[in-house]
């Protein structure tokens, strides 16, 4: 199945890039510590689809996400919705900055693609 590799390093602090896998799109964030901390600071008690941060990343400063809504598959949009992260335009999600799903119809956080990561190099698939 085909692979695709992303250099980490072209990615500025605060910056999403979407690239294409499988003819879905995947979105990279390169987060700043404010939004590590922000996305650590949730109480996981009170998401619809807990999960900690910790539990969706390999490496903290580099967020990879499936872009495509858990409700009915949009592609969500960056820097956007209430919670500092992605808002899904077609009915109202909005995405935290961890992708987790905090407000809106879609039932599920943003899905966590497979991936490795050595350095800089992030190879998706
Ligand atoms: Fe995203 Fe419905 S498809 S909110």
């Amino acid at each position: 199945l085909a692979k695709v590799e992303v250099d980490l390093a072209t990615i500025p602090e605060g910056k999403n890039l979407v690239i294409k896998w499988r003819g879905k799109p995947v979105f990279v964030r390169h987060r700043t510590q404010h939004e590590i901390d922000e996305a650590n600071s949730v109480d996981i008690s009170i998401l619809r689809d807990p999960e900690t941060d910790a539990q969706r990343v390999q490496n903290p400063e580099f967020l990879v996400m499936v872009g495509i809504c858990t409700h009915l598959g949009c592609v969500p949009i960056g820097d956007a919705g209430e919670y500092n992260g992605w808002f899904c335009p077609c009915h109202g999600s909005h995405y935290d900055i961890s992708g987790r799903i905090r407000k809106g119809p879609a039932p599920l956080n943003l899905e966590i693609p497979e991936y490795t990561m050595d350095g800089d190099n992030l190879t998706i698939g």
